[in-house]
C-alpha cells in the first residue's frame, strides 16, 4: 500500500501532483481555508506524511491522533508552529523550507522598508481616496536612506540577504545574532556585530530576522522601544510576536518611533485594533516568501523530505535543534 501523505491547504504549481508523481496515496484539503482543529485531526488519522501550513497547531493532540505520522513536512521556513522536540522524542520527523524563500523574504522586507520610510501607504491612501491636491513641498516627508544605519536582528541566511540590498543604498550595517557570524561574513557584508541594545540605540532602520522561540518572544517590548531613535524605522517579516503589538502601537502613536512595516503579527491573522488607525505604520498580509519561484521551490522542497524520510533516508532539511 502506497504512502498517505495529507496535505492541510491547495498548494501553488507544481502542487501535490509532485506528491502523486512520487507514488505517494495523497490526501487534502481542497479548500483554500485554514483546516479547523477537528478537520486537521482527523485528516491526518491514517497519515505516514504531513504537509502542513504555519497556520497549522502541530502538536501532542495530533500526534496522538496520528500513530502512523513519520514526518512533518513545514511549508515555511519557521516552524514555531510545531512542537518539534516531543515530535522527535516520539519518532517523528519535522523539516522546514530554509534557502528556497531567502531572496523574496528579504525582497519583503525592503518593500516594507521603502514603505515605510518614504510614507507610501499613507500616501497612496490619499490618491485613492481622491483627497490629493497635488505636490506640495512639504508633503508627506519621509527618512532618507543613504549613510543611514541600518540593524539586522538575526543574521542568518535571510539577514544576510537583507544586507546585501542594503549595501546598494550605501548604509551601515549593524547586526545583532546569537553566534557571531563568521569574520569572512562580516567583512563581505560590511556588518558590525554589536549587543542588541546598542543596535536599537544606532539604528535608523530595524529589520527583524530572529526565529521566534521562548527566548525572543517580545524582544522588542516597551523597553526597547525606549532605546530606539524617534525616527527609527522599524520592519518584520519574521514573526509577529518576536513584537509586543500592543506596545507597538503606543510608540507608534505616541511618535516615539517613526513608523514600521509588517508582514507578520502577533496574533496572526488577527490585527492589534490600533494599528488600523495608524498612518505611519505599513501592513502586508504575510507574503515574505509569496513569489511564484520561492513557492514552488517551497512545494518542491517539503515533497523531496517526505519523501527521503519515508523511504529510511535522512531528510533533506530537518528542523533546527
Ligand atoms: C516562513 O517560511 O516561515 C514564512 O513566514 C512563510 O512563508
Amino acid at each position: 500500500m502506497a504512502p498517505i501523505v495529507f496535505v492541510t491547504r491547495p498548494l501553488p504549481a507544481p502542487g501535490t501532483e509532485l506528491l502523486v508523481d512520487m507514488g505517494f496515496d495523497v490526501r487534502s484539503n481542497l479548500e483554500d481555508r485554514p483546516l479547523r482543529r477537528e478537520e486537521l485531526l482527523s485528516g491526518v488519522k491514517d497519515a505516514d506524511a504531513l504537509l502542513c501550513m504555519l497556520s497549522d497547531r502541530i502538536d501532542a493532540e495530533v500526534f496522538d491522533s496520528a500513530p502512523s505520522l513519520r514526518v512533518i513536512s513545514n511549508y515555511a521556513v519557521g516552524f514555531d508552529n510545531i512542537a518539534v522536540a516531543e515530535a522527535r522524542a516520539r519518532g517523528i520527523e519535522v523539516t522546514t523550507t530554509p534557502g528556497v524563500l531567502t531572496d523574496a523574504t528579504a525582497d519583503l522586507a525592503w518593500a516594507l522598508l521603502l514603505a515605510a520610510a518614504r510614507n507610501l501607504g499613507a500616501g497612496e491612501r490619499m490618491v485613492r481616496a481622491g483627497e490629493w491636491t497635488g505636490w506640495a513641498p512639504t508633503q508627506l516627508l519621509g527618512e532618507p536612506l543613504r549613510h543611514r544605519t541600518l540593524g539586522i536582528v538575526g543574521m542568518g541566511a535571510i539577514g544576510q540577504a537583507v544586507a546585501r540590498r542594503a549595501q546598494g543604498f550605501g548604509m551601515e550595517i549593524v547586526y545583532f545574532n546569537r553566534n557571531r557570524v563568521s569574520p569572512e561574513i562580516e567583512s563581505t557584508l560590511g556588518a558590525q556585530f554589536v549587543s542588541f541594545d546598542e543596535l536599537l540605540h544606532r539604528s535608523d532602520f530595524i529589520s527583524l530576522h530572529a526565529p521566534l522561540n521562548e527566548q525572543s518572544r517580545h524582544m522588542v517590548d516597551a523597553r526597547a522601544f525606549g532605546l530606539m531613535k524617534s525616527s527609527a524605522v522599524l520592519v518584520n517579516t519574521a514573526r509577529g510576536a518576536l513584537i509586543d503589538e500592543a506596545e507597538l502601537v503606543h510608540a507608534l502613536r505616541d511618535r516615539r518611533i517613526a513608523a514600521a512595516g509588517l508582514d507578520v503579527y502577533e496574533f496572526e491573522p488577527s490585527i492589534t485594533e490600533g494599528l488600523f488607525a495608524l498612518d505611519n505604520v505599513v501592513l502586508a498580509p504575510h507574503l515574505g516568501s509569496a513569489s511564484t519561484l520561492a513557492r514552488g521551490d517551497m512545494v518542491r522542497l517539503c515533497c523531496e523530505n517526505i519523501s527521503e524520510v519515508l523511504a529510511g533516508r535522512p531528510a533533506v532539511t530537518p528542523a533546527p535543534g
